[in-house]
């Protein structure tokens, strides 16, 4: 396989909206509160467009012969009770016909690299209680549970 991970660049906002589309078509299935489509909204574009140009952040693609199957990203995050400078990553994805060929696996190993090169120590992320793939693949990287978000409708 011929695979190339690589840095985004601005202008690729349209193709990585469609991407990510794509990518997160089951988090309906964990979160009944999610906005459908939020990334072709215009928060979402906002909130994208952002995290494109974080300069504390790292964001990258994964494309095959031309095509983006997969992408990264994420930046600093200050936890302001906590002793190490953490990296969060803030969204990792693989179209789902190209799962389970280690492209997750490629994409995680080079943006912890990245961070590594930043001299950040420790890697946070949120990932959705019943998404069990997601949770099965970052733990076989190493991550450790550390905190539960729970939530209750009034
Ligand atoms: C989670 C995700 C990124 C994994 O990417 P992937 O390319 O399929 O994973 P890889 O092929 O690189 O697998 C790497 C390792 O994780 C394991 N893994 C991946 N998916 C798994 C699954 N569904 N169940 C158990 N283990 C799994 C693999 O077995 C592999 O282990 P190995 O190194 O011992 O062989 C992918 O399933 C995905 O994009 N999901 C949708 C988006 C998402 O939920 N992202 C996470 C948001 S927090």
């Amino acid at each position: 396989m011929d695979i190339q991970i690589r840095e985004a660049t601005i202008d690729e906002l349209p193709a990585l909206l469609e991407l990510n589309q794509k990518i997160f078509v089951k988090n309906p299935q964990f979160d009944r509160d999610l906005i459908l489509d939020f990334s072709l909204t215009p928060e979402g574009i906002e909130y994208f467009k952002k995290e494109f140009k974080r300069e504390d952040g790292c964001f990258l693609f994964a494309e095959q012969n031309g095509k983006l199957i997969g992408y990264v990203n994420g930046g600093s995050k200050k936890f302001a009770h906590r002793k190490s400078k953490y990296f969060e990553i803030d969204n990792l994805g693989v179209i789902p016909e190209e799962k389970g060929k280690g492209i997750g696996k490629l994409l995680l190993d080079k943006i912890l690299e990245w961070a590594k090169r930043k001299d950040y120590q420790k890697i946070y992320l949120n990932c959705y209680a019943k998404n069990s793939e997601a949770l099965s693949f970052y733990k076989k990287s190493g991550f450790n549970e550390i905190d539960i978000g729970l939530e209750k409708t009034l």
